[in-house]
């Protein structure tokens, strides 16, 4: 796991699309895993900025997204299918049809979250998964407690997340209880696992996954068994670490061709 710590979002949008555009330029036909909330947003506009003054070529890449909420009608504005297409695909040149989502308005939930996971398997896999944290550490929508090796399917959300997600939607009581997410087991699958955090209220998180146990009660800390997991964080998010100063030193004398 490699920890980078950056003065704020718009360096950690600016360092993760550099990541993301060497990928494409290396394999057009990438495969990109996309999550929504508000931390991935400085690497989208990035790579809209990109896209739009260079030329950043997405025509060839997939993107898969993480996951969705049960029981909104199709088009709703706060699904994650929505969201996805307002806030990165719709501002790139990626084909709507190599854009993925899990159905969570699928009739049988079981089934399409199979149909899921087998899609992923097809395209070849994820070759760079965005992230972000919740505040009681999970990723994707996998709640502390998810099993460590899980698959894509349906999850229940605790309160928190629901009031943390509250923002987006006119009332909490229109925040989904239900939901459906790639597991902890599919998200390892990726080559590449880039997680984003900013801001003061995710750094008991950002200090639980990266420096505590691995453990199902802090989801995200999986990522200490995964081979290529790095953690972009500003100074806020990065305020509880106990081996801060051992990071910023790590980063500063990083061989430039390394990359991330
Ligand atoms: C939601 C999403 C997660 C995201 C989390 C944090 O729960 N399912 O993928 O990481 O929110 O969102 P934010 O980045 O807005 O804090």
């Amino acid at each position: 796991m490699e920890v980078v710590i950056l003065p704020g979002a718009h360096q950690i949008g600016v360092l993760a699309a550099d990541a993301i555009e060497a990928l494409v330029r290396r394999k057009p036909h990438a495969v990109l895993g996309l999550a929504t909330g508000s931390s991935p947003l400085p690497i989208y506009d990035e790579l809209a900025r990109r896209h739009e003054a260079e030329g950043l070529d997405f025509s060839q890449a997939q993107g898969f997204s993480l996951d969705e909420y049960v029981g909104l009608e199709p088009g709703h504005p706060e699904s994650y299918r929505e969201v996805i297409r307002r806030e990165f695909t719709d501002r790139v040149n990626i084909a709507p049809e190599n854009v993925h989502g899990p159905n969570g308005a699928a009739p049988d939930l079981e089934a399409a979250c199979q149909e899921y996971e087998d899609a992923i398997k097809a395209a070849g896999g994820v070759d760079l998964q965005i992230l972000g944290v919740g505040t009681d550490g999970h990723i994707g929508f996998n709640e502390p407690g998810s099993s460590l090796a899980s698959r894509t399917r349906i999850k229940t959300l605790i309160e928190q997340t629901r009031k943390d997600n509250a923002r987006f939607f006119d009332s909490i009581d229109d925040v989904p209880h239900h939901v459906v997410t790639q597991g902890l087991g599919t998200i390892m699958d990726a080559r590449h696992v880039l997680l984003v955090a900013t801001g003061a209220q995710k750094a008991q998180a950002v200090r639980d996954f990266v420096e505590g146990p691995v453990a199902a009660i802090c989801a995200a800390s999986v990522l200490q068994l995964h081979p290529h997991a790095t953690i972009l964080v500003d100074e806020a998010a990065a305020s509880s670490l106990k081996l801060a100063d051992y990071y910023r030193h790590t980063y500063d004398n990083k061989p430039e061709w390394q990359g991330l």
